[in-house]
């Protein structure tokens, strides 16, 4: 059989710069992104600085996102995410993206938007529903013209590694997408998330996910010592008193970052029934988690610390040069598909559908 698509499939993710990551980005996405990035066939990679959607809940704190701007990269660096093989830039650097979110905004109403549960829990966490800002609600309609600018009509749908709580972001764009290309002829790719196993990573009090705002997170940036603490703070199981009494594992998280992280899951196997039938302390376990978690952010740690400011901005101003071109080329076959290319007699396609509606 003759391979039928020799375009590289296109990758497309992103990240809001408010914080430094942490291991449940890494779990949920980064880790994904690596595979992608370092699999024999070549994909064609784009992570995002979304500066921009940042601002949609932090307008009042620009010096903050510039600030993480920065920060995030030197934590995509990292971990291993190579500028030779994948473009990072920076969402605010490429305005036409600002121009493609204001034409899909009359691709999608307001009562759908209200109805997307990440939306919806992010407004209840951020006590914003006295005064909800429109951009805010507004952010996964900018969020589909960053997916979608990025397709290639060869290269098929747009994949898309992200954590579980972006698949309603992922399922607006290609209602948005499909919706365009009804009416304005096909022109648009769908997306596709690609999820990990472990969708979402608990934070260490056990009682909500991992997360920056929540201060449960264990960040990629932890030194040693903070590592430990964390680690040695983690919420087990309140009823294992003495070493002889028999453990939970079910909502403990020292098991729930064992299954996440250990690369021996034989081993963890045995810790659990171990614990279960009594005898095995929570120090011991604690002691093992630290050290698989040292072994995975020893090297991130140290490789931070070559990263130099300057080269990082550098390599962000170059990625969104890049990007930039990219999406360039793709909005004028946008503008031509809807009647906005003045250069060019309008086209009367009797294929357009002006009475598709909402
Ligand atoms: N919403 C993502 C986050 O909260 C960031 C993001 C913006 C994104 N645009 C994207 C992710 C496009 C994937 C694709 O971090």
């Amino acid at each position: 059989m003759t391979f039928k698509n020799p375009c590289k499939p296109v990758v497309l993710t992103g990240d809001r710069p408010t914080g430094p990551l942490h291991l449940g980005h890494y779990v949920g996405s980064l880790k994904n992104r690596l595979d992608l990035q370092n699999r024999t066939q070549p994909h064609d990679i784009y992570i995002m600085v979304a500066d921009t959607q940042a601002l949609t809940d932090h307008f009042e704190q620009p010096n903050l996102v510039r600030q993480c701007t920065l920060e995030l990269v030197k934590d995509y660096l990292a971990i291993g995410i190579d500028p030779e093989k994948t473009t990072m830039f920076i969402q605010s650097q490429i305005p036409e993206l600002c121009e493609l979110t204001t034409y899909f905004m009359n691709l999608v109403t307001v009562s759908r938007l209200e109805r997307n549960p990440t939306v919806k829990s992010e407004i209840q966490q951020k006590g914003m529903q006295e005064s909800l800002p429109a951009g805010f609600l507004c952010y996964p309609v900018s969020q589909a013209a960053d997916i979608s600018a990025f397709g290639l009509p060869e290269s098929g749908n747009i994949l898309v590694p992200v954590g579980q709580d972006q698949m309603p972001m992922i399922e607006i764009s290609n209602e948005i997408v499909r919706r365009f290309n009804r009416l304005y002829g096909p022109c648009l790719q769908e997306a596709t998330g690609v999820l990990s196993p472990t969708a979402r990573l608990m934070g260490i009090d056990g009682q909500n996910k991992a997360s920056k705002s929540l201060n449960n997170a264990i960040y990629l940036k932890d030194s040693k010592d903070i590592l430990r603490e964390k680690v040695f703070q983690m919420y087990t199981d309140p009823g294992h008193i003495h070493v002889q009494d028999p453990g939970k594992v079910e909502g403990n998280m020292i098991f729930h970052y064992l299954d996440a992280f250990a690369p021996d899951q034989e081993q963890v196997h045995a810790f659990k029934t171990h614990y279960e039938k009594g005898g095995l302390g929570d120090v011991v376990l604690k002691k093992y988690l630290f050290s698989v978690l040292d072994d995975l952010l020893a090297p991130i740690v140290e490789k931070r610390h070559t990263v130099r400011d300057q080269d990082a901005m550098e390599i962000l101003m170059e990625g969104s040069k890049q990007a930039r071109q990219r999406v360039q080329e793709k909005m004028k076959h946008v503008r031509a598909a809807m009647q906005l290319d003045y250069s060019k007699p309008m086209a009367t396609d009797p294929g357009l559908h002006p009475q598709v509606s909402l």
